[in-house]
């Protein structure tokens, strides 16, 4: 027995291709709901793509080697800087907005656990050119169709929204100067995963005092609007960004998503490049880790590609949401992949049998005939073996009269008919139209 996949990378047998391709069917359709068009890029990159702008955790997790030409490398351990590079180089001939969407097979060295593997696949929806915040509804909007799509509604699944640029304003409003910002934004980053006074040691070693730091943590931790609309009242980035999300939850509502929506301050995204609404989709049970994570960039494309252009997109991977459509019953068994199958009664009529599989194959079915005698007795098994939806006999009939015995596999009751070859190949188109 040869060895197995390396940790953390998967086979795909036919079940589990299956359901992989059901996931990007529904991924596909919503982004192409909203007008997005599908690109892609190389697997391969420059390893400093990454080193320049994805924040440490990711350059920290990235597969990378000399390649023959003494180039450094890396495999793409995320789209964004791809898709900002491809944007940015061709920024002028694009119709604005943008909007692109992908499917990339991603590459992370991580600690391997639950959610988490060192390959997964990662729809990413991008819009560029746009700084309104129409952009940002419609971004989460296509999230929720997701989710929506594969059958998980509000109950299921929730947005958590913040927005940088109002903890940047509310922090600034409490007393934290600047410089110790990016500290603040780090403990809010660790709010669920750290204790009290971990959390409050971060902001003083950056020079803020306990009181302002305890203060702040609180109001990240409520996330009450109202609480901060009376608590800034006056202060102008403040209410200036809360205006902002007011139009933002308007929008979301002519979406019919706001119903997703969580407001949550605690939501700051560990990647370097994020500055305006941020967003992670989790389990409304918080059993799972996020199944999706975005929001605005609007300085990336200049970083790159020295190009002013806003921007903003998410990623969503396929493991955690494969893993909680499983747990929640909502993921379909591997579909069956045959809707005909053609036995040939005897050996003498195997040709016959083909010519008969042909026809249905032109007008679209999917029909396996057997590629070796067998009695009809080992072909009915296996016809049902195969998922197929019925069978169909071709023997003494079809040679004398033109005719063929066509019997439903589906159901207790099996009806079988026989019919002229002409009509059967109708017969089962129509038969085809009608199941989903
Ligand atoms: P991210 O938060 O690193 O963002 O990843 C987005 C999603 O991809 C996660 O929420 C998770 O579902 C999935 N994911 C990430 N790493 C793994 C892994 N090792 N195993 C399984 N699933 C994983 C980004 O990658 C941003 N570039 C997204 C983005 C697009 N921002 C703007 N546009």
């Amino acid at each position: 027995m040869s060895a197995g996949a390396l940790p953390g990378f998967r086979d795909f047998y036919p079940e589990s291709f299956s359901q992989r391709s059901w996931l990007f069917d529904r991924w596909r359709h919503a982004a192409r709901g909203f007008g997005f068009q599908e690109y892609d890029g190389p697997p391969l990159e420059p390893l400093d793509l990454y080193t320049k702008k994805s924040g440490d955790e990711i350059v920290g997790q990235l597969y990378n080697f000399e390649d023959k030409g003494g180039r450094a490398v890396a495999l793409r351990p995320e789209m964004t800087p791809t898709v900002a590079r491809m944007v940015a180089s061709k920024a002028n001939a694009l119709r604005k907005p943008v909007r692109w969407f992908s499917m990339p097979q991603l590459f992370r060295y991580e600690r391997q656990q639950k959610g988490r593997l060192r390959e997964h696949f990662q729809l990413n929806v991008d819009i560029f050119g746009e700084a309104d915040v129409s952009a940002d509804a419609e971004l989460l909007a296509v999230a929720c169709t997701v989710m929506r799509d594969c059958g998980l509604g509000p109950d299921d699944v929730k947005a958590r929204v913040s927005d940088r640029r109002l903890l940047s304003a509310i922090l600034r409003g409490l007393g934290v100067p600047d410089e110790a910002l990016s500290a603040a934004f780090g403990a809010v980053d660790k709010i669920e995963r750290e204790d009290q006074v971990a959390l409050v040691k971060r902001f003083t070693t950056a020079g803020v005092s306990e009181e302002v730091a305890v203060k702040a943590l609180a109001m990240v931790r409520a996330s009450d609007f109202d609480a901060l609309r009376r608590d800034f009242a006056g202060h102008a980035e403040v209410e200036e960004a809360l205006t902002r999300f007011d139009e933002y939850r308007a929008l979301l509502t002519a979406h019919g998503v706001i119903d997703y929506l969580q407001l949550d301050l605690s939501i700051v995204r560990g990647l370097a490049y994020y500055t305006g609404i941020v967003f992670e989709l989790f389990d409304a049970k918080g059993e799972f880790r996020a199944i999706c994570g975005g929001g605005r960039y609007d300085n990336l494309l200049q970083a790159l590609g020295g190009v002013d252009m806003p921007a903003l997109g998410f990623g969503m991977g396929d493991v955690v949401l494969g893993e909680l459509l499983k747990a929640r019953g909502k993921m379909p068994l591997g579909s069956a992949d045959v809707d005909v199958w053609v036995a040939p009664v005897t050996a003498e009529f195997r040709r016959s049998a083909v010519e008969v599989a042909t026809a249905l194959r032109r007008v679209g079915a999917r029909v396996e005939t057997p590629l070796r005698d067998q009695s009809l007795g080992k072909q009915m098994k296996a016809a049902n073996a195969a998922g197929a939806r019925s069978i169909v006999f071709v023997g003494e009939g079809l040679r004398d009269r033109g005719e063929v015995e066509w019997k439903d596999l589906r159901g207790t009751e099996g009806t079988q008919t026989v019919i002229p070859l002409a009509r059967l190949t109708d017969a089962v188109k129509a038969a085809l139209a009608a199941t989903p």
